[in-house]
C-alpha cells in the first residue's frame, strides 16, 4: 500500500505466522466491511508455536515494524502465539498506533456455560506463556480447564489440507486421552484451527461447543479504531491484499480460498 494514503484510508495490517490469521480477517471484514486490509503471513518461518520465545518476538517485531513504517493505521496480531510473545512490547514501542492482539476465547467458553469441562487447544508456546496462565487463573474456579498443546496441527492448514483421513486420524489421536462425552466446550486457541472446525466437530460430536477468538478480536479492533477516529468512511468498498513471506502462487491461492471458505457454522459460536 502506498505511503501517501492518509488517516482512515490507510489499511489495517493483519499479521500471523502464516495463513491462520485469515480466520480473524474474516471476522474483521464482517465487522468492518468498508476497511482496507493488508494481510501479512510469515509462512516461510512458520510454525511459530514450536519456536523459542525470543525468536517469535524478533520475527513478530520486525514484521510489525515494517507494516507500521509502510503506513498501517492499526495492527491486528492475528496469532495467539505472536501475541503472547510480543504484543506488550509492541504497544510500548508504538503507543500512538492501535495494536490489537488475540487470546484463546476462554472467557466466552466458560461464561456461556455451564461448561464444566473446557479444553483449550493451542500451540505449545501459547500454553507455556504467562499470558495464558493469567487468563486461565481467572476462570479456574468456574470450570475444569484442560490446556491441550497441538504441535503439528497448523501444518495441515498451511498446506491446504483441511479434510481427509490423515487429518481425521490426527484429531482422533489428539483427543484419545479424553472421554469425549464429558467435554462441554473446546477453545480453538490458535487462529489456524477454525479452518478444521468441521472435522473437529465430527470427531468430538455435536454436543461439544467450539469457540474461537476472531469475532471478539474484531469487535475490539472496531472499538479501538473508532476511538482513535480512524474508521473508514466507505465511499468505495474496502480492499484486501495478501502478502506472504513464502511468496508463492500456491500461498496466494490458499489465502483467497481460506477467505472464501465457509469453514464453520458461525451461529455455533457464542460471542460475548
Ligand atoms: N496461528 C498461530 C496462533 O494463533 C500459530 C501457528 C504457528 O505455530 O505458527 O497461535
Amino acid at each position: 500500500m502506498p505511503e501517501r494514503l492518509n488517516g482512515s484510508e490507510k489499511p489495517i495490517a493483519v499479521f500471523d505466522s502464516g495463513v491462520g490469521g485469515i480466520s480473524v480477517l474474516r471476522a474483521l471484514i464482517r465487522e468492518m466491511p468498508d476497511e482496507n486490509y493488508r494481510y501479512y503471513g510469515d509462512s516461510a518461518n512458520a510454525p511459530y508455536g514450536t519456536k523459542r520465545l525470543e525468536e517469535v518476538r524478533r520475527l513478530t517485531v520486525s514484521h510489525v515494524d515494517r507494516l507500521i513504517a509502510e503506513g498501517a493505521k492499526a495492527v491486528v496480531v492475528a496469532c495467539n502465539t505472536a501475541t503472547s510473545a510480543a504484543v506488550r512490547y509492541l504497544r510500548q514501542k508504538y503507543p500512538a498506533v492501535p495494536i490489537i492482539g488475540i487470546e484463546p476465547a476462554l472467557k466466552p467458553a466458560v461464561l456461556s456455560g455451564p461448561h464444566p469441562n473446557v479444553v483449550v487447544m493451542a500451540t505449545p508456546m501459547t500454553i507455556r506463556e504467562e499470558k495464558f496462565h493469567n487468563l486461565m487463573e481467572r476462570y479456574l474456579d468456574m470450570a475444569h480447564i484442560i490446556p491441550l498443546p497441538c504441535p503439528g496441527l497448523m501444518e495441515y492448514i498451511e498446506h491446504g489440507d483441511m479434510q481427509g483421513k490423515e487429518l481425521e486420524q490426527f484429531l482422533e489421536r489428539l483427543f484419545e486421552p479424553f472421554e469425549k462425552q464429558k467435554l462441554d466446550a473446546v477453545v480453538l486457541g490458535c487462529t489456524h484451527y477454525p479452518f478444521v472446525s468441521r472435522q473437529l466437530q465430527s470427531v468430538l460430536g455435536n454436543a461439544v461447543m467450539l469457540f474461537e477468538g476472531g469475532p471478539g478480536t474484531a469487535r475490539e479492533t472496531k472499538r479501538r479504531i473508532k476511538e482513535a477516529g480512524l474508521l473508514r468512511n466507505g465511499a468505495r468498498p474496502g480492499r484486501v491484499c495478501f502478502e506472504n513471506s513464502a511468496d508463492s502462487r500456491e500461498k496466494q491461492k490458499l489465502c483467497r480460498r481460506l477467505l472464501a471458505t465457509r469453514c464453520y457454522d458461525e451461529n455455533a459460536f457464542y460471542s460475548l
